[in-house]
């Protein structure tokens, strides 16, 4: 009876003692060092000063603390439901389905900018508004824009910095002016920022307020031309000014006490205006605003219909990623977009993943708005 084959017989294993196996061996084991230094380099194991998004998170945490369950900046919201009717005039500048003449089932979000959920809604607070359109195709848009007319800082570093320069000082409750004066020498671009911003009055609600993307993108039509654009919402609720009186009402949530209300009342409506870039208009810098005189092209209205307290499934749980992009629209070359939908996904891994609070914001379960 023949005897079994031993194991290095059965599977012809080389011996450990072969030259050319040991030589194959350490080949094998470069290539796995080389493979766990690009993971190292890429999580920023190699470089702890580099901005990673678990940083940027970090320094949002630090400055508002950390509020279980909630997102990690614009934490105070409320969720709306609605749609948006395209009138086919973006089918000319991109080939996105959304813009095909019809209407698209809309999510979103109204919010504060700022990392407490629990901070007083105030006249100069940075009111914002995100938005996840659903055509039948599958291909959602989603989009996060403020009511600023442009970005305080043009890179993420700067954006990192400012967070902490502007943190209120507990001894007087605002940002050391010192700190300030520093940060801004540094940054060229604050300076005119937010004298830009300074210049554009701020509404009296949410309702009357414009939203602004401030990011350039491409759009892609169908014949493959490409069109560097920027959008907002425009209102059609009539413009008033912030009244500094509101804020002393007593009611910590008056801004969004008040556009419930309105929607409770009857819809809510904002023009989706798309500006088109030419050459030489920046791209890369959301401090700059394009000239006034770029052509403007109305695409379609919003219409806002339903306010619901954050809860579980519906834009509780969205992240408004301003990545998420169907195709025909892309991004710029603006460095504030990487680094924002990074940012978005490691705040929303860290909210999803904790115990849930209600929020302050809280919308009536009776009535049409709730
Ligand atoms: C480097 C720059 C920026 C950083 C690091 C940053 C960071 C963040 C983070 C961490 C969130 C919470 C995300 C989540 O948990 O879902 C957020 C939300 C938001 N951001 Fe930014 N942001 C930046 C710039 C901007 C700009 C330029 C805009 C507007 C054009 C903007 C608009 C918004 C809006 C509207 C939301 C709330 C979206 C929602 O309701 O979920 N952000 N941001």
């Amino acid at each position: 009876m023949a005897q079994d084959p031993t194991a290095s017989q059965r599977y012809r294993l080389p011996s450990l003692s072969d030259k050319s196996v040991l030589a194959r061996l350490a080949t094998i084991g470069v290539v796995i060092l080389a493979v766990v230094a690009c993971f190292a380099y890429v999580a920023g194991w190699l470089s702890p000063a580099r901005l990673s998004q678990a940083r940027l998170i970090d320094r949002f945490q630090q400055v508002d603390g950390i509020h279980l369950g909630f997102r990690r900046n614009h934490a105070k919201g409320v969720c709306v439901t609605g749609s948006f009717e395209s009138n086919g005039q973006g089918v000319r500048l991109s080939k996105a389905a959304v813009f095909a003449s019809g209407r698209v089932p809309v999510e979103g979000r109204f919010s504060l900018a700022g990392g407490n959920p629990g901070m007083p809604d105030g006249p100069t607070d940075v009111r914002a508004l995100g938005l996840r359109f659903q055509p039948a195709t599958g291909e959602e848009w989603r989009t996060a824009m403020i009511d600023i007319p442009v970005f305080i800082v043009k890179e993420p570093e700067a954006f990192y910095e400012q967070l902490l320069a502007s943190k209120p000082d507990p001894a007087t409750g605002k940002p050391d002016p010192a700190k300030m004066a520093a940060f801004s020498a540094a940054h060229p671009e604050f300076g005119p920022a937010i004298k830009i911003i300074m210049s554009s009055p701020f509404s009296s609600g949410f309702a009357n307020e414009r939203y602004n993307a401030l990011n350039a993108f491409r759009f892609i039509n169908a014949a493959g031309v490409v069109t560097p654009v920027r959008w907002s919402m425009i209102p059609t609720e009539l413009f008033a000014p912030e009244d500094p009186e509101q804020a002393k009402s007593g009611d910590k949530n008056y801004l969004f006490d008040a556009l419930v209300a309105r929607i409770a009342r009857g819809p809510l409506q904002w023009h989706l205006v798309v500006t088109i870039g030419q050459p030489g208009d920046v791209t890369d810098n959301a401090t700059i605003p394009w000239p006034a005189d770029r052509e403007q092209v109305d695409v379609g209205v919003l219409t806002i219909d339903r306010a619901e307290t954050e809860a579980l499934g519906n834009c509780r749980d969205i992240n408004f990623d301003p990545l998420v992009l169907p195709s025909g629209i892309e991004p710029s070359d603006d460095p504030l977009l990487s680094a924002r939908s990074a940012a978005y996904s490691e705040s929303f891994t860290r909210r999803e993943g904790e115990t849930k609070s209600p929020s302050p914001v809280q919308v009536p379960v009776t009535g049409k708005g709730s």
